[in-house]
């Protein structure tokens, strides 16, 4: 079994080159099939989600080519499938962007309910009911959603809940409808925006994305581009938080600062230091940081996506602090680990009550999943001693390279298969 071992103690002192963001690429890669010219796709993660993601396409007849680590050539002109049930599909979350981009171009669509992140519900109401809005019947039975429609066609649809999924979901389908579609209460998460500028360079007409108001004229076909994905944000910001609790001194590059804002706020207001520049950003972390008051909400709010890598960093701050999860109900899992490396943490509910300690202690611990998993690597770089992280095929969902990166910011950590691999480690750093 893969695990990542890790010795504590190190500042994180260099620089990071931020790679594309997973959650636009995913959008981006079953967009991509939605022409039958060829597609490049630029600065596009080498993670496991996108990889799953990809394998699902080519499932169906896509050819995807790889021109180099980043960059892929799609050709979707022989699809001659409609259903993707291909039994790693169901481990991703963004298998059901497949449906609205099959929707979109063919009009048909069978694909099996998504799997992702176990961090509450998830339901995909608000897709359905987008794809029902533009005209598809939709139907759920045994594992599988199936929509089909014989004219889809614009609508006005009104969100109930703000979700990223279902508005990029949606506007997918829309592109391809005919008349207007018009979606209120969406989301404005620069992913979307990406998704949309991705569409547009396909000549797409999708107007308002990254405000709660998109519109969108359909039009009748799609054709090829070339287009680069925007820098993960998510990824940025756990490199953030890496700097911050290990009280070092880091360059991030290759971000948009802006897309930040809200983690560096926050880390602003603990008492790190950041300096902003076109490109990158440079955090460090001086002296010990404070409390603080956090709740995660919709971009531009502070995102869920960042919620473990705080509140572990709150955990080793001055005082007490507060962090309120808006958005899924089950996303302090990794609680438990936390308090067995010595945190003092209580959940009640959707909140977390964190009294900082002055240190946590190195211990065999499990990754709940993907951004948790993230978040217990900042604990371990900064515990006392050694800890073994299992269940790291979370992690590599969504980070690439996550221990090649530390170690060239001076971190100790492997990624070990073995106990061999363990001694040798432990050889190593003493
Ligand atoms: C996406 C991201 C995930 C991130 C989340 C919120 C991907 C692949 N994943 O997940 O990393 O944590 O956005 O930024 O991009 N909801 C409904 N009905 C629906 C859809 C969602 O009630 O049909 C609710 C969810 O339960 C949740 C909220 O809406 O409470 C937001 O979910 P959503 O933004 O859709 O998250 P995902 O797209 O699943």
């Amino acid at each position: 079994m893969e695990q990542y071992i890790i010795k504590g103690g190190s500042p994180l002192v260099g620089e990071v080159e931020i790679g594309g963001a997973k959650n636009a690429a995913l959008g981006i890669l079953a967009a991509s099939v939605m022409t039958t010219e060829p597609v490049i796709i630029e600065n596009l993660p080498d993670v496991r989600d996108t990889a799953v993601l990809i394998q699902a396409m080519e499932s169906i007849g896509t050819v995807v080519e790889r021109l180099d680590r980043h960059t892929v050539r799609v050709n979707a002109a022989n699809i001659s499938d409609f259903t993707i049930d291909d039994g790693y599909i169901k481990k991703i979350r963004a298998s059901y962007y497949m449906l609205g981009s099959l929707l979109g171009r063919f009009k048909t669509a069978e694909v099996a309910l998504p799997g992702g992140c176990n961090i509450g519900s998830r339901p995909i109401d608000q897709h359905l009911k987008g794809f029902r809005a533009l005209g598809a019947k939709v139907e759920v039975s045994r594992g599988m959603i199936s929509a089909k429609s014989e004219n889809l066609s614009g609508s006005h649809i009104y969100m109930d809940v703000v979700t990223v999924g279902a508005t990029i979901n949606i506007m997918l389908a829309a592109t391809l409808a005919t008349g207007k579609t018009i979606i209120e209460n969406a989301a404005k998460e620069p992913h979307v925006v990406d998704v949309a500028n991705f569409l547009n360079s396909m000549g797409a007409s999708i107007k308002g994305a990254g405000t709660d108001v998109i519109r969108i004229k359909g039009v009748e076909r799609l054709h090829g581009t070339t287009y680069s994905i925007i820098p993960d944000q998510i990824e940025a910001g756990t490199f953030m938080f890496a700097a911050a609790i290990t009280k070092g001194d880091v360059m991030i590059k290759n971000v948009i600062p802006k897309h930040l804002e809200s983690i560096s706020a926050k880390l602003i207001e603990i008492g790190c230091e950041i300096e902003e520049f076109d490109d990158c950003l440079r955090v460090a972390a001086p002296r010990r940081l404070s409390n603080t008051h956090v709740k995660t909400l919709p971009y531009p709010g502070f995102p869920t996506d960042m919620q473990p890598q705080i509140a572990t960093t709150l955990a080793l701050s001055e005082g007490t602090s507060i962090v309120t999860e808006s958005i899924f109900e089950n996303r302090f899992k990794y609680v438990g680990e936390l308090q067995r490396m010595g945190a003092n943490i209580k959940v009640e509910g959707n909140t977390a009550i964190i009294e900082g300690v002055d240190s946590f202690t190195g211990a065999s611990i499990s990754a709940p999943d993907l951004r948790a998993g993230a978040a217990l690597v900042l604990a371990a770089l900064v515990a006392d001693g050694i800890s073994v992280i299992d269940d790291i095929k979370y992690i590599e969902r969504g980070y690439e390279d996550f221990p090649e990166k530390l170690t060239a910011l001076g971190a100790f950590i492997e990624k070990v298969e073995t106990e061999r691999d363990i001694q040798k480690f432990k050889l190593k750093v003493g």
